[in-house]
């Protein structure tokens, strides 16, 4: 007991409940929500997708979810530090090293694409895309630039490393209690005016329309695979998070309140974008950066009260996504801070600009992969950028072994009886606890070894993807 008020005491805590709810739903609020869940949406069947995701969160995400804030919760410490005292020191405390690793690796190349939003923000500001503008170009200009890209790279990686060297209540809490209501406003004001717009319902229509024709299992596993990067799982962020959470707080009801957030800025962001395509005929089946930053940009110029309307929206819209990257990035940061400040009795202030700095550095290249150093945009031998080849082991591989490896822990070593007792330190009468348990030891593990399968499938099945032009391919593939 002493130790753990002391580790309480030397490494912060969250002021309140909903303070660590906001934290954990900006972590997994990120780009996924809004450039990745409307278009496998709209390509794995509309309104069926919807329910095959949700299903997929609420008994598989939602479970592993859980798990990660017990972990942390109970050990008290980083990923790797709380799953060696839980563990008694065993192997398994590789399953959080992966974790630190994998979280400074994607904070790298997502602050390059941070530093776009940032960058668009400002553009859409000043009425760039209200003029008649060939948006491909711009982007393509824009990642060309070697001295735009580490500048935004840069602005964005000094607000996540102030924000995070503030500590978890000063820092963190406070960012995060001003920025998440922002981003609240923020998405109704969009979807105000994207739901008035002409054509607004056949844009819902081509979301939403549920066609089970289109349900494959390929579809299935990617809704699995899609929670589990939405729910930030697997990289212990949350575990981090939960590190810092009073013992008399409820795990479930708040892992419970982050799902439903999470779910709700996907489906929103899609009833978003979806009307605003249809009202500017523009097309519909394209997703990731290509969308954000060559689609969308085209929708400013025509909406009503030109130009103070695309100004206005732009301008917001950009916003929006910077705010869900910067929560992110700030759960990605915390992790190895943690790490160096319990493992290796690091100052914060020390840690976090060593590698929030360290993520800048090697953030670079990635910086540079997509037009300004012409063999890190075609590296050879992989016939991809950097940066893609990165996102895909990190971004889609490492979480899911990740989480795999934190089910099997918490199911089957560290005991699903010790956990239900840490969980029922904050909620005595925990109703669900035999579909948790059972949902952690079969459920989740089974889940996540299909995912990998189909991965790894999908990998070495080449025609899958379609050929492009590398121009396309580069801007296309960034899929985080
Ligand atoms: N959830 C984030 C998103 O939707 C991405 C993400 C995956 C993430 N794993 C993470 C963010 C770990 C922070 C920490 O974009």
């Amino acid at each position: 007991m002493s130790t753990s008020t002391m580790t309480s005491a030397t490494r912060g805590t969250w002021g309140s409940r909903l303070a660590f709810i906001l934290a954990v739903a900006g972590s997994a609020i990120g780009l996924g929500n809004i450039w990745r869940f409307p278009i496998v949406t709209a390509e794995g069947g509309g309104g069926a997708f919807v329910l095959i995701y949700l299903l997929c969160a609420a008994f598989v995400g939602l479970p592993v979810m859980l798990a990660e804030m017990v972990v942390g919760r109970a050990g008290e410490r980083n990923p790797v530090g709380a799953i060696k005292h839980l563990g008694n020191g065993t192997k398994w405390r590789w399953v959080g090293g992966l974790g630190v690793v994998t979280a400074f690796i994607v904070l790298s190349f997502y602050s390059v694409i941070a530093g776009w939003t940032i960058h668009y923000m400002f553009s859409a500001g000043v009425g760039k895309f209200t003029e008649t503008l060939d948006t491909d170009a711009y982007f393509i200009e824009m990642v060309a630039d070697p001295g735009k890209e580490m500048l935004y790279h840069g602005i964005f990686m000094i607000a996540v490393i102030l924000t995070v060297a503030a500590g978890i209540r000063n820092g963190i809490e406070r960012t995060i209690k001003v920025t998440m209501p922002i981003l609240g406003v923020v998405l109704l004001v969009l979807l105000i005016r994207s739901l008035t717009l002409p054509g607004a319902f056949e844009g819902l229509a081509y979301y939403l329309t549920p066609d089970f024709s289109k349900v494959t299992a390929n579809t299935v596993l990617q809704a699995l695979a899609q929670a589990f990067f939405s729910l930030s799982l697997g990289m212990g962020a949350i575990i981090t998070y939960g590190s810092y959470l009073q013992k008399d707080e409820s795990l479930p009801s708040s892992a419970g309140y982050v799902v439903m957030l999470d779910s709700a800025v996907a489906l929103l962001a899609g009833c978003i974008i979806f009307p605003a395509l249809v009202y500017a005929n523009l097309p519909l089946d394209e997703g990731g950066p290509g969308l954000m930053f060559q689609v969308l940009p085209q929708v400013l110029v025509q909406l009503p009260w030109a130009p103070w309307g695309g100004i206005l929206f732009g301008t917001i819209f950009f916003l929006l996504l910077a705010i869900a990257a910067f929560t992110s990035a700030i759960s990605l940061l915390e992790v190895p801070v943690s790490y160096l400040v319990d493992e290796k009795n690091w100052k914060r202030k020390k840690a976090t600009w060593f590698v929030g700095g360290g993520a800048f550095l090697i953030g670079i290249p990635s910086a540079l992969s997509l037009g300004a150093v012409g063999w890190l945009t075609e590296l050879s031998g992989f016939e991809m950028s950097l940066i893609d080849l990165l996102s895909g082991p990190f971004m889609d591989g490492a979480l899911v072994i990740g989480a795999l490896g934190l089910s099997l822990f918490v199911g089957w070593k560290w005991g699903l009886q010790r956990a239900l007792t840490e969980i029922r330190q904050g909620s005595p009468d925990f109703k669900l606890s035999a579909i948790w348990a059972f949902s952690i030891r079969y459920v989740a593990p089974i889940a996540i070894v299909s995912i990998l399968t189909f991965q790894l499938y999908s990998i070495f099945t080449p025609d899958s993807s379609p050929e492009e032009s590398p121009e396309e391919a580069v801007i296309e593939s960034t899929d985080l």
